[in-house]
């Protein structure tokens, strides 16, 4: 029987493992030169100034709500098709995260839906780049327009990209802060929980250290509320590591992705993710759609290939927005692509062989 192909398999080498047991050997395990020198490769990596190594992308979605000075009676609009943390990050905060609509073709925010959802009480917006796509740069235009502040979740999008005023732009440069995550199944991970937190901006710079370290500065007085959100040395050391492969894991998706994409363009029932004009996809996840989910899952089931229903419920109606106000409203293409998209393996750690019996398997679909 050949082993089942999973929708995940994180990356660890000599050199990881190597990176690892020098700083526990080191015995600096917290607040070190690991750290540091993670941060800095990371903001170079998007071409920002400054970054934050942190303890999980939820960690610094929430740290990134704070920076901004949000807070109880603010409102932040966020897709209802995304991973939960994205929403429950503001209600983590007091505010009350606000959902609007997705495009129908790239699945990310629908900046039209967003733009009709902003009152007096809105304070910021989190896009999401889907799956490692990048949200439309309008939304960055619009939150310029509004005075919001726009929290990029590129938790799935690290190496992604999108021309903006004509300059290709990386995922950590396209909002006001960005928030990364390294859980094991993402494009860099760092062998436990982890994420990040990138700006640009010099005055959100200058507190992104301080607000996952209890708000202290560098004389060890809190100047904010804040708590302990750091990341482990280990984990910095380990995140350094992966970070060197990116560009190459990066290109394996790509083919990888491309060789989905070509396998089922002319399939009567099964439809490609689509590719926004001037984005480099990241290809965290490769979700096909289809309307018959149970027969397909199973079919993938029978070939011993992973596959499943990535968000079948979306955020506004999770139990815990049982009263939310906006529970009852409609989200017409939210509700659709809940229903229908399913993900595949595409991770850079597909073999060839492996990739070919996905392959075959859609075929025989
Ligand atoms: C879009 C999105 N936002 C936030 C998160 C939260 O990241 P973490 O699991 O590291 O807390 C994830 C993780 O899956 C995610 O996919």
């Amino acid at each position: 029987m050949p082993e089942r192909i999973p929708l995940a398999r994180p990356s660890w080498t000599d050199e990881m493992r190597a990176a690892a047991m020098n700083t526990l050997d080191s015995g600096r395990w917290v607040k070190g030169p690991q750290g540091r020198a993670f941060a800095e490769e990371f903001a170079d990596y998007c071409g920002v100034k400054f970054a934050s190594p942190c303890n999980s992308g939820s960690g610094a979605l929430i740290a990134a709500l704070r920076l901004l000075g949000i807070g109880p009676g603010d409102e932040v609009i966020v897709p209802s098709l995304t991973f939960i943390a994205t929403a429950t990050s503001v209600s983590m905060t007091g505010a009350t995260p606000i959902f609007a609509e997705v495009e129908p073709d790239y699945w990310c925010l629908d900046v039209e839906d967003v733009k009709r959802r902003i009152t007096s009480k809105t304070k910021g917006v989190i896009g999401v780049h889907l799956f490692g796509q990048c949200y439309g740069t309008e939304l960055i235009d619009l939150c310029k327009e509004h005075g919001l502040g726009l929290i990029e979740d590129a938790a799935q999008a690290h190496g992604a990209s999108i021309v903006h005023n004509g300059a290709e732009t990386m995922a950590g440069a396209l909002g006001t802060i960005s928030c990364f995550s390294f859980f094991p199944s993402k494009n860099v991970a760092v062998g436990g929980e982890g994420g990040m937190i990138t700006t640009a901006d010099a005055e959100i710079g200058a507190r992104i250290k301080s607000i996952v370290d209890h708000g202290r500065n560098g004389s060890l007085q809190s100047q904010e509320v804040g708590t302990n959100m750091r990341m482990s040395e280990v984990f910095a050391a380990i995140g350094r590591e992966q970070l060197k492969h990116l560009d190459d894991w990066l290109a394996r998706r790509h083919s990888n992705a491309a060789t989905l994409c070509r396998a089922i363009e002319a399939h009567p029932k099964l439809r490609a993710p689509q590719v926004r004009p001037g984005s480099e996809h990241a290809w965290h996840q490769y979700c096909l759609q289809t309307e018959d989910v149970e027969r397909f899952l199973q079919h993938m089931s029978a070939h011993d290939i992973d596959a499943r229903q990535i968000y079948p419920v979306p955020c506004h109606q999770h139990p815990v927005y049982n009263d939310h106000q906006q529970v009852n409203d409609e989200f017409p293409i939210t509700s659709h692509l809940s229903e229908q998209l399913i993900s595949i393996p595409v991770h850079h750690g597909l073999t060839d062989v492996e990739l070919e019996r996905i392959v075959d398997a859609l075929n025989t679909y």
